[in-house]
């Protein structure tokens, strides 16, 4: 596809000499509206070299600069050189490179196969997979597809809590009260309710604490009957979470969790002795981090148990080692952000010179109306119900509205499904919000059942059409305003994906591909299509075609499916 911000750059360049192509391009705007040009180059840099005022510049300039091919106008505007595109040149450049690349449009190969792991998730064994979960799992996953759209290898990880105190926990109060078969029948639930039973009794009662410390150890160790309940759990527990993958359909690579590092701890603490970096604390082992304004990350506490911290060291090294990673992501919630400063300081004080390519990746709070989230006082938001009550809401509105659907029980879970990833996606992933079942359910205005519709509208269109992708087209033929704004939207796409990409932020895309089904729903309303004359039909269908390419892949790279009819 025709670059043609570089294009802007190479005419500045044939009449500016003292910057290069690179400094051009970084000045290069895009002006706020099109009746301003598509891109715009402010001359207040030149005033210097030339010894003019900048419009002065500006005016000079325009007039100088060849037009070429590429633009159809070049204008200036006060101290700015306005470049307009040319109209043809954009579309056919635009709806031939999607043509061609089809559902590859937007992606490149800058990963050059270098490997990005992608860790995301990563929920507490035992413990319910809450709202809260399905911010981490919905942007890794997005950033997983985003950085392999773009020519990387990508590892996805799944870092289960499966390890620490609360296991002591959990296996003292099952030994107290425990019954296995009414754990199998409803096992989150039923593992909270001793969770917090144990909690419960150990306001009253110190010593459970103990107990339950007593329990970890005892797993450390290695103890038989320790092992065995810890196994139980963690199985059953995976297999409610896998209800929830398959609802989103999202699969790991590695569910190596905090447990599969249990033995790689040793190593670690021995070389942390040996470069000096360990000190006694009342009888624990820390390293001091004060020199970096932070407070010590505890690697082993008094008893000789080890940590939350501990294990993420030793797994970014067993990482670096097992995948020789270029950079090793982590899709963890804000709160969480000095524990990650902490151990990347503690990687970079070993040694490590790829510590920074450890990058964490923090997104905001999900708060319910009445309050936190609260797994010990039970008061949550199960995933799953979230999820299949958007399904159960989807099917009524297609029995409602189009009783005849083919597969409607597998449309209604990729259109309900697809709600929830979308309006998580939308947002600024940072950005803390509310959670309300009211908004969950609605399905009006910028939302994935909005863009899948226009998809499948698009798709329809197609079929009534005949469409056929080797056909001889006139592009030529789009020349509307409605059908310019369209095509821009299509070849800013690609843009849009490498920002996703460069800032790790998924509403880039989600936000560009509403932009396009608005566009297109303009594009629709205004231009008839199929009783349009041969010509103009076969370009229209191209760029119906176009559309409905783009917002396919964006869905798929946001985890959503487009199904085409709904
Ligand atoms: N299990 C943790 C939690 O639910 C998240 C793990 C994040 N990943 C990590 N490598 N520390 O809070």
């Amino acid at each position: 596809m025709i670059d043609f911000k570089k294009e802007v750059a190479n005419s500045i360049l044939q009449v500016v000499k003292d910057l290069n192509e690179e400094e051009i391009e970084s000045l290069i705007e895009i002006p706020p509206n099109y009746d301003m040009g598509d891109y715009a180059f402010p001359c207040f840099r030149l005033a210097k070299t030339f010894r003019k005022a900048p419009n002065i510049i500006a005016e000079e300039l325009s007039k100088k600069i060849e037009i070429g091919d590429y633009f159809e106008k070049i204008e200036n505007v006060g101290p700015y050189i306005n470049f307009f595109i040319s109209k043809a040149k954009l579309t056919e450049t635009v709806l031939e490179s999607i043509a061609e690349e089809k559902e590859k449009f937007g992606s490149t190969n800058i990963g050059k196969n270098r490997t990005v792991l992608v860790e995301f998730s990563s929920p507490n064994i035992a413990k319910p997979f809450h709202i809260g979960h399905i911010r981490t799992t919905v942007i890794g996953n997005a950033i997983e597809k985003v950085f392999k759209f773009q020519g990387f290898k990508t590892v996805r990880l799944n870092h289960l809590g499966d390890y620490g105190t609360q296991f002591g926990m959990l296996i003292a109060a099952y030994k107290k009260w425990g019954d296995m078969k009414v754990i199998e029948e409803d096992p989150i639930n039923e593992l909270l309710k001793l969770y917090v039973k144990f909690n419960e009794e150990a306001e009253k009662d110190e010593s459970l604490r103990d107990e339950a410390r007593h329990w970890f150890k005892e797993l450390e160790n290695g103890n038989e009957e320790a092992l065995e309940l810890w196994q139980w759990i963690r199985d059953i527990s995976l297999k409610e979470f896998n209800k929830v993958y398959d609802l989103l359909n999202i699969q790991y690579d590695s569910y190596a969790g905090e447990s599969f590092y249990s033995d790689k701890m040793p190593r670690v603490i021995e070389e942390l002795e040996e470069k000096g970096l360990l000190k006694e604390s009342q009888g624990a082992s820390i390293v001091d981090l004060e020199p970096y304004g932070m407070p010590p990350a505890l690697i082993k506490k008094s008893d000789g148990s080890t940590l939350y911290i501990t294990r993420d060291i030793a797994a970014a090294i067993y990482r670096k080692e097992h995948y020789d990673f270029y950079k090793n992501i982590y899709v963890v919630a804000s709160q969480q952000n000095l524990h990650f400063k902490q151990w990347i300081k503690v990687i970079d004080l070993m040694g490590y010179d790829w510590a920074y390519d450890c990058v964490h990746i923090p997104f905001g709070m999900v708060s319910l109306e009445d309050g936190t989230l609260s797994t010990r006082q039970g008061r949550v938001v199960f995933l799953e119900d979230v999820l299949n009550k958007a399904i159960e809401s989807t099917k009524k509105i297609i029995e409602d509205r189009n009783p005849d659907l083919e597969n409607k029980e597998e449309v209604a879970k990729q259109v309900g499904v697809g709600a929830i990833v979308f309006q998580e996606l939308f947002n600024n992933r940072i950005k803390d919000y509310v959670f309300s079942w009211e908004r969950t359910l609605s399905f009006e205005g910028e939302t994935g059942p909005y863009v899948q519709y226009t998809h499948a509208r698009a798709n329809s269109l197609l079929e009534k059409g005949e469409f056929k992708l080797e056909d001889e087209v006139d592009y030529r033929f789009l020349k509307e305003e409605d059908e310019i704004n369209l095509i821009r939207l299509l070849y800013n796409f690609p843009k849009a994906v490498l920002d996703a990409l460069e800032k790790y932020e998924p509403s880039f895309v989600t936000r560009h591909i509403v932009e396009v089904a608005k566009a297109f729903n303009k594009f629709y309303n205004s231009c008839p299509i199929l009783s349009a004359e041969e010509g103009l039909k076969k370009a229209r269908l191209n760029l119906v075609y176009a559309a409905k390419t783009v917002i396919k892949t964006g869905l798929s790279l946001l985890g959503i499916e487009a199904p085409n009819k709904m």
